[in-house]
């Protein structure tokens, strides 16, 4: 457990208060504890860093210090004096290993660092009248994305207000994954809209995947099912934007989605590392959670309608579509479960003995995982 001692004493007061008023002038009586000195640490100059001051440049001293159990419930900002009756806000989460990633302040930075616009960062007026099997099929998949990338707005929010106000890093950081989202869905609904294709085909499918997201029992669950497989997944669909991409417009929107997915799933990579390092009974539970969640995941990644559109898109159209699309298409599933599986070992629950994606049909080499998760 992480104690907070040996704090700087108190600052010396260089003033002397001690004939303020005990009062005010209608009679209330006044407080002036904040300013005679509290324990709160002194003489804190944390020096900014060529950046700029950021979160890891403040983490200095006290201030830096996470607990493993903090000692209040309340809102109080961590490392400064807490009043004992301070209320309980009903947090539920309340153990560092819950949410913690020790990359939380990093990325939290990247992240404001690298917010981008779909109005003004997508070249919009460049597109061009694409063939009607391309264009309903980005419009297609556009439709599906647009669907998929609020789950990961909502997830977070769903948890964040249970979450110890102690570990603020790590809810400053969902609050930036919450933006990125919505403008995720953002981006697509303009795509889909921009170009004569408009939105087309929501089936069941999808929204039982984000149901079985929303619906975990525990956070960690959530993160797993979430960060590492769901996000995951639709970053390496991100990474392909170079192969599906009718044009630089689509080519650019993908890269800049691209960055902002690459920092969710490497928290929840990080975040499960965490929890397994120190609690490894959270392993098994975090097991469970994936074994049902691979489950559909599989069914949805290989539902007809999504392996269609991105087969067309692969192919440049319908006329390559079987001997260009689909193989390319499976390529892109075999790298999928690759690198989920590799992000897997890397946060430290590995799934090669336990999971039931069918590696020997889709050519998947467990040697190949073990190198990329090294
Ligand atoms: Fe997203
Ligand atoms: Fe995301």
């Amino acid at each position: 457990m992480t104690v907070v001692e040996n704090r700087p004493e108190p600052r010396k007061a260089n003033k002397d208060y001690s004939g303020l008023p005990e009062a005010s002038p209608m009679g209330a009586p006044l407080d002036w504890a904040w300013l005679r000195g509290a324990k709160s640490e002194w003489g804190v100059r944390p020096k900014p860093s060529p950046r700029g001051l950021t979160m890891l440049d403040i983490a200095v001293g006290a201030y830096g210090e996470v607990p493993d159990h903090p000692q209040h419930r309340s809102m109080a900002p961590r490392g400064c004096d807490v009043e004992g009756d301070t209320p309980d806000m009903g947090y539920i989460l309340n153990k560092k290993t819950d949410v913690w990633a020790d990359n939380t302040r990093e990325l939290y930075e990247e992240a404001v660092a690298r917010q981008w616009s779909a109005t003004r960062d997508i070249p919009w007026g460049d597109l061009q009248e694409l063939d009607d099997d391309v264009e309903h099929a980005m419009c297609q998949l556009c439709t599906l994305l647009t669907e998929v990338e609020m789950i990961a707005a909502d997830l977070p929010a769903k948890w964040m207000w249970r979450m110890n106000h102690d570990f603020i890093e790590a809810k400053m950081f969902l609050c930036t994954q919450i933006m990125d989202e919505a403008r995720h869905a953002e981006v697509f609904r303009k795509r889909a809209l921009s170009n004569g294709g408009g939105l087309l085909l929501s089936r069941s499918g999808p929204t039982s995947l984000l149901r079985t997201i929303i619906e975990a029992k525990t956070y960690t669950q959530a993160t797993a099912l979430m960060h590492l497989l769901g996000e995951g997944f639709v970053l390496d669909i991100f990474r392909m934007g170079e192969l599906i991409s009718p044009s630089d417009v689509e080519k650019r929107m993908f890269r800049m989605c691209m960055q902002d997915e690459a920092r969710h799933v490497a928290y929840g990579t990080m975040h499960l590392r965490y929890a397994v390092e120190n609690d490894p009974d959270v392993a098994e539970e975090i097991h469970e959670a994936l074994d049902h969640g691979e489950m559909v995941l599989t069914e949805f990644g290989t539902a007809p309608d999504v392996s269609t559109a991105l087969a067309v898109l692969l192919a440049g159209g319908v006329e390559h579509v079987e001997d260009k699309g689909f193989p390319l298409a499976l390529e892109m599933t075999k790298k999928q479960f690759t690198s989920y599986l590799a992000r897997c070992e890397r946060a430290g629950v590995s799934r090669l003995e336990r999971t039931q994606i069918p590696l020997d049909l889709l050519g998947i080499d467990i040697e190949t995982i073990k190198r990329s998760a090294a």
